[in-house]
């Protein structure tokens, strides 16, 4: 909570889907924004909804934006090319996977606090759960030195791997790639080799918890990017609030990028 807050304006713009990319149990939709800010941080996110088809009944409403980390950001011609991984879990996510390229996507953002670069005299370490990977993507294209931690539940999900450049260390639930084990486990076996580390972690609150434990443990500083119940995305509504040691913090404009030490614990 030490950094300015985004000054990106709420305003509401229209994106076009120039890509659909399924990856196993994911899918890689792909936008042009044509007048957003050109700069967004990697863990910052945006509030996305489709333009047609968003919600039930006969006006198609009243379903909310949906919050998403952006995972890649790509300079072109006519705009910033935004890539959103997604999982189908619902309502929103399920409509959004559903999009086909030219179809239009509503877009606020980019919104919230980003990672913060490593402490001086450490490695960035990467640990992302599953669709938690998405945030850790365009921060490992910006950050090449980073290690990349990755665990997902299954061969399907860990499709998403290939995603990321170099050779991520990547464990599954069920031992279909890599190793059967956790995640955390591979976090404790890096700290446990060279413990100088900021460690940037995204995924369940479990995974995060156990991050957050393992690193107070080891007196290695990490960052958290959390989710909670997002309406607006940026500050108006205090549906996202989290307690911190500092009190509550609204995850949209004070997060979703948290430094652990701020956190009695991430669950
Ligand atoms: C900052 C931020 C970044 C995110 N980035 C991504 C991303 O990159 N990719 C992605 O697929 N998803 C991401 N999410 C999660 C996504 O916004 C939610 O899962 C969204 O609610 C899905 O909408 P839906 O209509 O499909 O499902 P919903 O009907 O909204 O939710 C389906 C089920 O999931 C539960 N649920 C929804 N949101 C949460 C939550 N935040 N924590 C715990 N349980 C929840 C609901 O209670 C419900 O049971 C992000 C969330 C936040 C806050
Ligand atoms: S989502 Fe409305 S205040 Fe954070």
């Amino acid at each position: 909570m030490s950094e300015p807050r985004t000054l990106a304006p709420p305003e509401r713009r229209v994106a076009l889907v120039s890509g659909v990319e399924r990856l196993g149990a994911y899918d890689l939709i792909t936008a042009l924004d044509p007048s957003g800010p050109a700069d967004p941080r990697p863990g910052q996110f945006y509030m996305l909804a489709a333009v047609d088809a968003w919600g039930g009944g006969d006006d198609e409403r009243p379903y909310l934006p949906r919050a998403f980390s952006y995972a890649r950001a790509r300079a072109e011609p006519d705009g910033l090319a935004l890539g959103f991984l997604l999982e189908s879990i619902g309502p929103g996510t399920a409509r959004l996977s559903a999009l086909e390229p030219d179809e239009e996507l509503a877009v606020v953002g980019p919104l919230g606090i980003g990672f913060r670069p490593p402490d001086p005299g450490t490695r960035p370490l990467l640990v992302g759960g599953g669709i938690g990977v998405a945030p850790l993507l365009c921060w490992k294209e910006e950050r090449g030195d980073a290690a990349a931690l990755l665990g997902f539940r299954s061969a399907a999900h860990a499709q998403a791997a290939a995603l990321f450049a170099g050779e991520p260390r990547v464990v599954t639930d069920d031992g279909s790639v890599g190793k059967q084990a956790l995640v955390t486990e591979l976090l404790a076996e890096e700290l446990d080799a060279d413990p100088r580390a900021t460690v940037y972690a995204c995924g369940p609150p479990p995974m995060l918890e156990a991050v957050r434990a393992l690193c107070t443990d080891c007196e290695v500083r990490a960052q958290l990017a959390m989710e909670s119940g997002m309406a607006c995305g940026f500050g108006a509504c205090f549906g996202c609030v989290v307690p911190t040691r500092d009190g509550y913090a609204r995850l949209c404009v004070d997060g979703p990028v948290l430094d652990a030490e701020l956190l009695e614990t991430a669950l």
